[in-house]
């Protein structure tokens, strides 16, 4: 019963501080359906709400999920103006009730890109949920992991020509600090949806050492068992992070 695995991994105690998802298989969903793919993106809304509520009862205090990629901008217009429509209504309509739930939202990406409507929606999600203390929930928005790293690069480049920073000051941790998650924690587990075996250039760099847990639903099929299998899962695993094992 959903109940008793949620219980079971409470009670095993290491419950992953931060779980980022790859979200997969929308239009699948929609093309076994004979629907259009928009609606599978439509129904994927439904799983965003679920993976929410779902991390908060598990005690997961980081969500991110992978909203927008800057490779989606290639789909067919029609198809990005309606995930472009679908961020904007899910930022109008959930921003009370999330704030009501304690996740505070932030949006991670490049977000000059996005249409100023759909801007002005996310940073308005954004204020409203500000001090939300039982859930953070980065939505990524117009986000590759390559174009992150050039870009902290080139800020960081910036900084040693400006004669602000010399080249030895640059470490891991101050490159951190100029990507999008500045300040947060890398994953300790990622999903990805629909039985697909890929990154597609998520986090690469948070990504070095997260447990990953492939599972076979997608997407807009993705409720919050679901999710507590995938904490189960990674509950199994043992982290040594490129070390030996303690035993
Ligand atoms: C991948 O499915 C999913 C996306 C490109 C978008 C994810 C968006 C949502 C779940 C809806 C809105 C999100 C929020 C946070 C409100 P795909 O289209 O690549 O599926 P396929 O691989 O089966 O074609």
């Amino acid at each position: 019963m959903a109940s008793d695995l949620l219980a079971r991994i409470r009670l095993n105690g290491d419950v992953p501080r931060h779980v980022a998802v790859i979200m997969d298989g929308n239009g699948r969903w929609a093309r076994q359906r004979g629907l259009p793919r928009h609606l599978g993106h439509r129904e994927g809304m439904k799983s965003v709400r679920e993976a929410i509520e779902g991390s908060v009862d598990a005690g997961i205090e980081i969500l991110t999920l992978f909203a927008f990629s800057t490779e989606n901008w290639q789909r067919p217009a029609r198809e990005v103006s309606a995930l472009m429509g679908l961020l904007q209504r899910y930022a109008r309509k959930e921003r009370e009730e999330l704030r009501r739930q304690g996740v505070e939202v932030h949006v991670l990406g490049e977000l000059d890109r996005v249409d100023p409507g759909t801007r002005q929606a996310v940073e308005a999600i954004v204020e409203g949920t500000r001090g939300g203390d039982r859930l953070r929930l980065n939505l990524m928005i117009s986000y590759g992991g390559r174009e992150e790293i050039v870009r902290a690069a080139r800020e960081l480049a910036a900084r040693v020509r400006e004669g602000a920073l010399a080249p030895s000051q640059i470490d891991e941790s101050l490159f951190q600090s100029s990507l999008f998650t500045a300040g947060v924690p890398d994953p300790d587990l990622l999903i990805r949806t629909s039985g697909e075996y890929r990154i597609s250039n998520f986090l690469l760099w948070q990504l070095a050492y997260t447990e990953i847990h492939i599972s076979p639903v997608l997407w807009p099929d993705f409720n919050r068992e679901h999710l507590w299998e995938a904490v189960e899962d990674y509950q199994r695993r043992e982290r040594r992070f490129g070390r030996v094992s303690a035993t």
